[in-house]
C-alpha cells in the first residue's frame, strides 16, 4: 500500500478510514440534499459517484493496515482434508507460501520495534486465553469463556493455533500461494529439517500422500525408524484410495504380525556386499576398527564358501559359523577333496579318524596339536590328513583362509568376533529371525516377502517401521542393510534399462521412485555417501529428514563427511532448528540487504537572545538509517512456528512455507487398531496377491 513511499508502515491506525468515511459523508449529503449545496443534481450525482469510488478505495486501503495487524499477531489453523490434498502429476506441492525478499525482512524486523507493539496485539490474545481459563469454572462467567474458545469471526480473540514459535513470520505477507518441487528437482534430493515435534514428519506426509495418488503410479518407500503406526495407517489408507492397496508392502520391526519378509543375506550382485553390510554395523573407531575389519573378513569368508560350495547364507548360518567355524573347515574340505582326488581321500581320512580315537582313548595327547585339542574327531582327522602332504589345498585361497581362522586360539578368536556376534543375535532372534532370513516354506504359505527388484519394477508401495525406539542397534543394522540392497538393485536395474525380462515389468518409460528418510541419522552409515550420489542417476530422488546436521557427524564420526552429505542435497526445507549450525544452511544462502529504521529526532534549546523575543529554538526531524543485514537470519529460523519452514529450493530460491495440517478421516477404511488391521491386510493380500510367485 504504501510502497511509493520511503518506508512503509503497515503497523499503524488505520487512518485511511477517517478519510473514506469523510468522502463517504460528502456523497450521501450529495445525494440526498443536492439542493442544499446549491448545485445542480446531475452535477451531485457525478461528485457522489467520485466521493464513493474514493470512500471505497479509502476503507479497502485501511482494511490492508487491518488485516496486516490481525495477520502479524495471529493465525488461524491451517488445515487441508486428507482426500483434498493437491496432486500434480509434474511437480510436488511442498506448502503454501512467499518467496521472501527484503520488504519480509524489513516488515518481520519491524516488529521488534517499540513503537510498533501497540499494533501487534499478541498480548491481547495471551490475555484472552487467561480469561478463558479463569472464568472457565465459574456459573455464567463460563459463557464468556465458552465464547473466548470459538474460532469465528465474531470472536476477535479466537484461540491461537497451539502453535509455538513467532506467528510474525508467517504474517509479513498476505499473497500466499502454492509452492512447488518440480520432478526434476526432486532428484537432487531433499533435505529437511528441524527439532522435534516441529512438523517434518507431517509435511512428509504430505508429500508421500501425493506421490501415493499421481496417475503415474510412482513407487514410494518409506524408511520409517520411529515405526510410528500414523505414518503406516496413512499410508495404508491412501493406498486403498488411491486403489493401490496390491502395491502396498509393510516391513515393520515392532509388528512382525503384519509384516512381510525380507531376506537379508539373499538376493545380492556381489558376495561382498553381504559382508560389507553386516560389517557396517559393527562399532568403528579405534580398536574397534580392528575387530571390524576382522569381522568383515570373517563374514565376508563364510560368505564365499557357503557360495562355492553353493548353499544358502543366511543370518543364521552366518551365525553358526561365527560361533565355530570346524563344521565348514571340515564340509569345505571334503567338497574341495571330492573335486580334486575323486573319492580315493575317504579310505586314507578314515584311517586318520581311526588313529585320532586311538590316541584319544589311550588318553595320549601327545599328537594333538594345541589349537585343535577339544575339536571333534573329524576335524582333527581332516587336519592331520591335509599336513600329511598327500592331498593339498593349500592351493585354494577359501581353504588357507579357513585354516587359519580355525587355527586361531579360543581366546583370541572369541575376542576378534566379540563384536559380531551380539549384532547376529540381535538379528537371528525370535520373530526376527523368520522376518530377515525367510524360509520356502514361509514364502509359499503366502506371507509377503519385500525384495526390491519387485518393488523398483511393480512401483510398490512400501512402508519400513525400524522401531528404533526398542532396539536402535537392531533397527539401524536392518535399516542400513536394506538402504544398501536397495541402492545396488536401483542402480543395477537403471544400468540394465528399465526393460527387465520380468513379465508385467516396467517396460520403456522413466522409473519415478520417491525415497524418503524419516530421523535418517539412524539410517546413515559410510555407504550413505557414494549411496546418495549413486542413486541420482538411477532416477531416485531422497527426501531425508533428521533434526540437526549435526547428527549426521555424530552418525558418520567426521565433519568432512557430515558436509559431503549435506552438500548432496540441493533442497533444503528448514523447520525450527535449535543450532545455529543447521539455521546456518538456510540463513547463509540468503543476500545481505539493507533495512530502513526511522528515527524521530525532536530538540529544543533555550535561547539566551532576549533581543528577538525567542526563549527556545525547536527542531523536528525524522532521520532514516540503513543497516545491512542478512536477509533471512540464523535467529529467524529458530523462531518459526510449527509446520512452517524457510526453504531453499529450485537452485537457490529462498521460500517461506507453511505446511496445511492434513486432517485424517480413515475410520470407514481401516480399522484402528494394528492387530486388526493386520488381519485386514493379510485378508486382501491372500485376495489378490500372488504375483511374486508368478515371478519368483
Ligand atoms: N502443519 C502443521 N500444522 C499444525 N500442527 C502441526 C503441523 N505439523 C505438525 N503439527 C503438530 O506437531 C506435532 C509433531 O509433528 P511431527 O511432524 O511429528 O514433528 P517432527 O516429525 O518434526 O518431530 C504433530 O503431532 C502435530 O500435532
Ligand atoms: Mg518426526
Amino acid at each position: 500500500m504504501s510502497t511509493p513511499y520511503q518506508k512503509e508502515v503497515l503497523l499503524r491506525p488505520a487512518v485511511e478510514f477517517y478519510s473514506g468515511m469523510v468522502s463517504a459523508t460528502s456523497a450521501f449529503f450529495l445525494i440526498a440534499m443536492p439542493g442544499l449545496l446549491m448545485i445542480p443534481w446531475t452535477i451531485a450525482y457525478v461528485a457522489a459517484t467520485f466521493f464513493t469510488i474514493i470512500a471505497i478505495y479509502d476503507c479497502y486501503r485501511g482494511y490492508v493496515i487491518l488485516r496486516y495487524r490481525r495477520a502479524i499477531s495471529r493465525q488461524g489453523p491451517f488445515e487441508i482434508r486428507s482426500h483434498k490434498v493437491p496432486v500434480y502429476e509434474d511437480r510436488l506441492y511442498i506448502g503454501t507460501g512467499f518467496e521472501w525478499g527484503q520488504r519480509h525482512t524489513q516488515r518481520y524486523l519491524d516488529t521488534f520495534d517499540d513503537k510498533y507493539l501497540p499494533f501487534i496485539k499478541k498480548q491481547e490474545f495471551h490475555f484472552a486465553r487467561g480469561i478463558q481459563r479463569l472464568f472457565s469454572k465459574i456459573p455464567l462467567l463460563s459463557l464468556i469463556s465458552y465464547y473466548l474458545r470459538q474460532t469465528w469471526v465474531l470472536n476477535p480473540w479466537p484461540p491461537v493455533a497451539p502453535l509455538s514459535g513467532d506467528v510474525s513470520l508467517n504474517g509479513v505477507e498476505h499473497h500466499q500461494s502454492k509452492a512447488f518441487l518440480p520432478k526434476s528437482d526432486r532428484r537432487q534430493h531433499t533435505y529437511m529439517a528441524g527439532a522435534t515435534g516441529t512438523g517434518k514428519t507431517e509435511a512428509m506426509e504430505l508429500m508421500v500422500v501425493q506421490d501415493i495418488h499421481r496417475k503415474s503410479r510412482d513407487c514410494v518407500i518409506v524408511f520409517d525408524p520411529k515405526g510410528s503406526a500414523s505414518l503406516l495407517k496413512t499410508m495404508y489408507a491412501e493406498s486403498i484410495l488411491a486403489g493401490r492397496e496390491e502395491d502396498f508392502t509393510v516391513f515393520h520391526l515392532g509388528f512382525p504380525e503384519i509384516s512381510a519378509m525380507y531376506n537379508a543375506t539373499g538376493n545380492f550382485s556381489r558376495i561382498t556386499e553381504v559382508s560389507s553390510r553386516l560389517a557396517n554395523q559393527l562399532p568403528d573407531g579405534g580398536d574397534s576398527s580392528a575387530f571390524k575389519e576382522f569381522g568383515w573378513q570373517f563374514i565376508n569368508l563364510v560368505v564365499r564358501v557357503s557360495d562355492e560350495m553353493t548353499i544358502p547364507v543366511t543370518l543364521v548360518s552366518i551365525r553358526k559359523y561365527i560361533g565355530d567355524v570346524g563344521p565348514l573347515y571340515l564340509n569345505y574340505s571334503k567338497m574341495s577333496l571330492d573335486r580334486k582326488y575323486g573319492s580315493t581321500w575317504v579310505e586314507w581320512f578314515n584311517d586318520e579318524i581311526r588313529s585320532v580315537v586311538e590316541a584319544e582313548e589311550k588318553s595320549n595327547n601327545r599328537a594333538v596339536i594345541g589349537y585343535l585339542s577339544g575339536r571333534p574327531v573329524e576335524e582333527q582327522a581332516m587336519h592331520n590328513l591335509l599336513r600329511k602332504g598327500q592331498f593339498v589345498l593349500s592351493d585354494s585361497q577359501l581353504f588357507l583362509d579357513l585354516e587359519e581362522v580355525l587355527k586361531m586360539s579360543a581366546s583370541h578368536y572369541s575376542k576378534l568376533v566379540a563384536s559380531v556376534r551380539p549384532l547376529l543375535d540381535k538379528l537371528t532372534a525370535g520373530q526376527l529371525e523368520l522376518m530377515m532370513s525367510p524360509s520356502e516354506a514361509e514364502i509359499e504359505s503366502g506371507r509377503r516377502l519385500l525384495e526390491w527388484e519387485q518393488v523398483i519394477r511393480k512401483k510398490g508401495i512400501v512402508y519400513i517401521g525400524l522401531d528404533a525406539m526398542a532396539d536402535f542397534t537392531v533397527a539401524s543394522a536392518v535399516g542400513n542393510a536394506m538402504l544398501m540392497d536397495f541402492v545396488s538393485t536401483a542402480s543395477r536395474i537403471y544400468k540394465e534399462g528399465v526393460l527387465g525380462d520380468t513379465p508385467g515389468g516396467i517396460q520403456s518409460e522413466e522409473i519415478a521412485v520417491w525415497m524418503y528418510l524419516d530421523e535418517v541419522d539412524a539410517l546413515v552409515g559410510d555407504e550413505f555417501i557414494p549411496m546418495v550420489n549413486k542413486i541420482r542417476g538411477a532416477g531416485v530422488g531422497i527426501v531425508a529428514l533428521s533434526q540437526a546436521v549435526q547428527d549426521f557427524e555424530v552418525a558418520l564420526n567426521s565433519v568432512a563427511k557430515q558436509k559431503v552429505i549435506i552438500g548432496n542435497f540441493n533442497n533444503v526445507i528448514m523447520f525450527r532448528v535449535r543450532n545455529k549450525e543447521t539455521a546456518a544452511l538456510i540463513a547463509d544462502q540468503s543476500p545481505t540487504v539493507r533495512v530502513l529504521q526511522l528515527t524521530d529526532i525532536t530538540t529544543a534549546t533555550d535561547t539566551d537572545n532576549m533581543l528577538d523575543g525567542s526563549l527556545f529554538k525547536s527542531s523536528n526531524e525524522d532521520r532514516s538509517t540503513n543497516t545491512e543485514t542478512p536477509m533471512i537470519t540464523e535467529w529467524m529460523v529458530m523462531r518459526l512456528p510449527i509446520g512452517q519452514a524457510f526453504a531453499s529450493v529450485e537452485g537457490g530460491r529462498l521460500m517461506k512455507l507453511h505446511y496445511p495440517f492434513r486432517v485424517r478421516d480413515y475410520r470407514q477404511l481401516i480399522p484402528d487398531s494394528i492387530v486388526e488391521m493386520a488381519g485386514q491386510m493379510e485378508r486382501r493380500y491372500r485376495a489378490g496377491n500372488d504375483w511374486y510367485k508368478q515371478i519368483a
